[in-house]
């Protein structure tokens, strides 16, 4: 066994090596004969790198106290079988010099932030030291996650170290899937999850302690769990509540949480690299893709590669590019196992992120943001980042919500650097200028709650009793316009009454884990006798992503295999139902999804999701098999019910504008609609994506008068008529 230092020393005289062969490696002549494109990049600065795992640390009220701590004791048997391994791994962490420490942090304070480098053992550990020392017998050990993959992935590793089956002891919750039993000790949870269960269980009696993990994230959920935790410790003095952060913004958290102690987990990080290049960059998924191969040719092959892109279909596109690329090159250059990850890849795929590079090659993990702080990868070495991520954005006076490409903040970039220099000094490459991540990147993030629309969560903290949402206990409180127009939705939804009081129907839509709009679709679907039908569209439509398959060699039979769906009208909405009722129909036929191109995965998740909707429409009492076959309009009279705040109407020169904000926004080429020679006149609308321009994302044809029949508090007849008698190019009759 090398010792910390030896390997330190190591990384050291690799990293001069690095050096060294880049200059021999990047030989023009070579690299010409290889690719035709290149980028330039300069390198602008060396993060420093730091060990602190021996400056001992910590825990006092918010001060980093330095004592001395004994050595890093990893006299373990030679590991032998795999599971001993693992064990021997879980030694190496760099919480677990700390474990005796923290454990007893926790003994005497009730609330913890702790504090911790990605990787160092946060997520993975610390709830099983808690099980370790008995908390468990007390109740159960809960941690939360932002996102599902990482719920799933994290508690497959924890089960596996403690050599469980999934869904025993270790177990994970996540919305539309549960995988805990009762013999569950440790439950994985996203964010949404728990505020689910504070619905149903406000104290958390059934939990011993709580971990609200990532909390440096502050998705909207975790903020909206902070002011309902910090509440719950205040009656419940035996619950252990313990905030967990990668970054080091744990005073805030402390403030928030009344000055509640800090514990660090001492940490160590090499330098890292950081080039920029040389002019901005045009298309960024193409530059990433250029820049693995000219890293994978130019540098040694024991380091992975990390890629930074913004979600799945961008993700799939470099995976397929570079897939084709590398195998044009052939044997010219050594292997590249290529792995994405997003948030709805199939679980056998996600573990193999986890795997070691075979000796010979190297591998490429394509990513979204998840890998900046929530999953780690070994042997990562070089980062790409193209310095843009996914965000919800939200205009509050227009009502808009959109997910939209946004560039990353200074503080987000420099973390995902940082995932290059974990196991030996690494290199960042950005693809964009170092003047720009001067002068155009944000310092920090805007948490999500400054940026999105808040009907569900008002929805949810109305469905717990809580009405003064003005005076709510948030970390940092939403603009005032968002809350209120949240407010505002949710009564022209119905949910809420003239004094801002759940209704009936408000109550109902609570217990559904679906965006307001959805959740009223469902209800509005027992008027319409048609819930069968809008059960099967709502879960098409809340799968998140395509469920439809277009490799690009069989682009075109893809295509027509999709527009067979969009057959006797109806549009994106009718379309999803086409497809989930022909494939009920020919029960559940795998066959049948490889010839009509409809990923088998998705589609059977969509199967899932109705399954529990079903179960939830028992709950609130509506008779989930009521049926109306082939009748579209039914159907979209019911989505109408929900989304009549997303109607468009057709202008003159093609495009369309929304019919209460005037903004002018495009129908999505992904549309069964897209190529659409007469298009509709009016547009209901699932949601807006901006990229190139304001883009509607899943379409169906309405009829303007239900407008005024289904939401006469929101339509006056003007608005509809108004259009009718203007001229529209090649009107004609809505079916
Ligand atoms: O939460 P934090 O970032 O502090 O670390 P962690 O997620 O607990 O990860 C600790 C170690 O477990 C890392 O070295 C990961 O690579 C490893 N891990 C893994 O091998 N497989 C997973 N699914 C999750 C973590
Ligand atoms: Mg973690």
């Amino acid at each position: 066994e090398k010792s910390e230092q030896e390997l330190w020393e190591e990384a050291q005289t690799r990293k001069a090596e690095i050096v060294h062969k880049k200059k021999k490696d990047t030989n023009e002549k070579e690299y010409d004969l290889i690719f035709d494109d290149q980028i330039d990049f300069v390198m602008q600065e060396t993060t420093k790198g730091y060990d602190k795992r021996d400056k001992k640390h910590r825990i006092s009220n918010k001060k980093i106290k330095e004592e001395e701590h004994g050595d890093d004791d990893i006299s373990v048997i030679k590991p032998v079988t795999e599971h001993e391994k693992i064990l021997a791994g879980r030694k190496k962490l760099p919480v677990f010099p700390y474990r005796e420490e923290f454990l007893a942090a926790v003994k005497d304070h009730q609330v913890l932030v702790l504090v911790g480098e990605t990787g160092s053992g946060k997520t993975t550990q610390i709830p099983q030291y808690l099980y370790e020392i008995g908390y468990a017998e007390l109740g159960k050990i809960g941690c939360t996650q932002p996102r599902r993959v990482a719920a799933m992935s994290v508690a497959a590793r924890v089960a596996q170290e403690m050599n469980v089956r999934l869904g025993k002891e270790v177990g994970y919750s996540i919305r539309f899937e549960n995988c805990t039993s009762e013999a569950t000790k440790i439950q994985y949870m996203t964010d949404g999850m728990l505020l689910r269960e504070i619905l149903t269980e406000p104290d958390l009696a059934s939990y011993s302690c709580m971990i609200i993990d990532e909390a440096h994230e502050r998705t909207l959920h975790s903020d909206i769990l902070f002011g309902l935790v910090k509440d719950i410790v205040r009656f419940r003095s035996d619950l252990k509540l313990i905030i967990s952060s990668a970054t080091m913004d744990a005073e805030k958290f402390s403030k928030y949480f009344d000055d509640a102690n800090i514990f660090m987990i001492p940490g160590r990080m090499f330098p890292v690299d950081i080039y920029y290049t040389k002019s901005p960059e045009a298309d960024y998924v193409d530059a990433a893709v250029v820049t693995v191969l000219q890293i994978h040719v130019s540098q040694p092959l024991n380091g992975d590669i990390l890629v930074f892109l913004t979600g799945q279909e961008e993700i799939e596109t470099a995976t397929e590019i570079l897939t084709q690329r590398t195998r044009n090159l052939g044997s010219r250059i050594p292997e590249l196992m290529i792995c994405p990850v997003y948030a709805n890849l199939p679980s056998e795929q996600q573990a193999k992120i986890f795997e070691k590079t075979p000796k010979g090659a190297r591998k490429v993990v394509l990513a979204t943001n998840i890998a900046e702080t929530s999953l780690t990868i070994d042997g990562i070495c070089y980062v790409i980042d193209t310095g843009f991520n996914k965000q919800k954005s939200y205009n509050a006076r227009s009502g808009m919500e959109s997910l939209v490409v946004t560039p990353v903040s200074q503080a987000a970039a420099n973390q995902r650097a940082g995932r290059a220099g974990r196991t030996q000094p690494g290199k960042c490459f950005r693809l964009f200028t170092a003047w720009s991540f001067q002068h155009e990147l944000e310092p920090n993030t805007v948490p999500e709650i400054l940026r999105t629309n808040l009907g569900n969560v008002v929805l949810m903290l109305k469905s717990l009793g809580i009405n003064d949402l003005v005076h709510f206990d948030f970390m940092d409180k939403p603009p005032s316009d968002a809350l209120i127009r949240a407010l505002e939705q949710l009564y022209a939804l119905g949910a809420l009454n003239d004094l801002g009081e759940l209704t009936k129907l408000g109550r109902r839509m609570a217990e559904f884990p679906l965006e307001p709009m959805l959740s009223k679709s469902v209800i509005a679907s027992e008027k319409y006798e048609c819930v069968s039908e809008v059960l099967s569209t709502v879960s098409m439509l809340s799968l998140g992503a395509s469920v439809f398959y277009r490799p690009k060699e069989k682009a075109i039979m893809a295509d027509t295999a999709r527009m067979n769906f969009a057959r006797g009208g109806g549009g994106d909405h009718i379309s999803l139902l086409r497809c989930y009722s022909e494939w009920v129909a020919t029960d559940y036929s795998n066959a049948w999804c490889f010839e009509n191109f409809v990923q088998v995965r998705s589609i059977r998740r969509a199967r899932d999701i109705r399954e529990q909707l079903e179960s939830l429409c028992e709950r609130v009492e509506i008779d989930y098999l009521v049926s109306k076959p082939d009748d579209n309009d039914a159907v979209l009279k019911a989505i109408t019910s929900g989304f009549f705040y997303n109607v468009a109407k057709l202008g003159r020169t093609g495009d369309y504008q929304t019919v209460k904000q005037q903004r002018t926004v495009y129908i999505h080429p992904s549309s069964v609609l897209a190529k659409e020679e007469q298009p509709p006149p009016w547009l209901v609308y699932f949601e807006l994506a901006f990229t190139t321009k304001e883009f509607m994302r899943q379409v169906a044809p309405i009829d303007p008068s239900w407008l005024v029949e289904i939401a006469p508090h929101y339509y006056q007849p003007s608005d509809v008529e108004d259009s009718k008698n203007k001229k529209m190019p090649k009107q004609r009759k809505m079916r």
